[in-house]
């Protein structure tokens, strides 16, 4: 059996980042299917796992689920949140509410957000200050369409979403984010990026941080890759050195899976 060893980024002060899979379940599951599914991850997981895990279910069951998981190292998110404190805007959450159901974590900037429900880099970058004043850690989202990426746009799209998104935030504040780096041509396709195209796009991302925030803010950074993550393909890609975690949409919605997944280190055969 091969067993992988991440490749983790390491300081000189030998300090890395704790490899992050996270489970992004959009609008899937009521109640009773993420209480099942959670019941059945928490016997499934070591005490332990080497990764941390950070499940993403939506609202309605956020804080059914937060109860289950109550001393287990597993992790919530929230998969958005409105900006604003708290007034007159019918069908929002806050991020003050989100933290109160359970959450540590929220997804922000994600490209369905961007695409079928019109956030833009600045209302993105809002919504990353909101949540980190709620003391959440904001799982902010990137990537390129496919038309950006053939008409030669790729990085310069990258550098707009990154620039305009944390756009004044602090080295504190940057110490807080994880960033997922997720093409949009890649989500839901079963088209993932091949390891080699996913790392020149983490590389990139990391060397901006570390030329904006600093080398250690940069080593410190989880980018997770996202886009047709399954249990196949997951070891190649965290095999790379800039790829810090996983961000699974579809494969992250069977429990079976999303376990597998988590053990990605002692995947046989890749
Ligand atoms: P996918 O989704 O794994 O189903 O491609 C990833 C995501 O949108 O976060």
């Amino acid at each position: 059996m091969e067993i992988r060893m991440k490749a983790a980024v390491h300081l000189e002060d030998g300090k890395m980042v704790r490899p992050v899979i996270a489970g992004n379940w959009k609008m899937n599951k009521t109640v009773a299917e993420a209480v099942d599914f959670v019941s059945r991850l928490v016997k499934a997981l070591t005490p332990r796992p080497e990764p941390e895990v950070i499940i993403a279910p939506p609202f309605t069951a956020i804080q059914a689920v937060a109860e289950l998981l109550q001393g287990s190292p597993v992790r919530l998110a929230a998969q958005n949140l409105h900006e604003a404190e708290k007034g007159a805007y019918t069908g929002e959450i806050s991020g003050a509410m989100i933290r109160e159901a359970g959450c540590t974590h929220v997804i922000i900037g994600h490209s369905e957000r961007r695409t079928l429900f019109g956030e833009q880099d600045e209302r993105i970058h809002r919504k990353l200050v909101a949540a980190l004043a709620a003391g959440l850690k904001p799982i902010f989202c990137i990537g390129e369409t496919l038309q950006e990426r053939e008409e030669g746009r790729m990085k310069n799209v990258i550098e707009r979403q990154i620039k305009e998104g944390l756009n004044n935030l602090t080295a504190d504040d940057i110490r807080r984010t994880l960033v997922a780096y997720e093409p949009v041509w890649a989500i839901g396709t079963g088209r993932t990026a091949t390891p080699v195209q996913a790392e020149e796009v983490h590389r990139f991302i990391r060397e901006w941080i570390a030329g904006r925030y600093g080398n250690e803010a940069a080593a410190e950074m989880a980018i997770l890759y996202g886009g047709s993550v399954t249990p196949k393909n997951i070891a190649e890609l965290m095999s790379q050195p800039d790829i810090n975690g996983a961000l699974v949409g579809g494969a992250s919605l069977d429990v079976g899976s999303f376990v597998q997944l988590v053990a990605y280190q002692s995947i046989e055969g890749v």
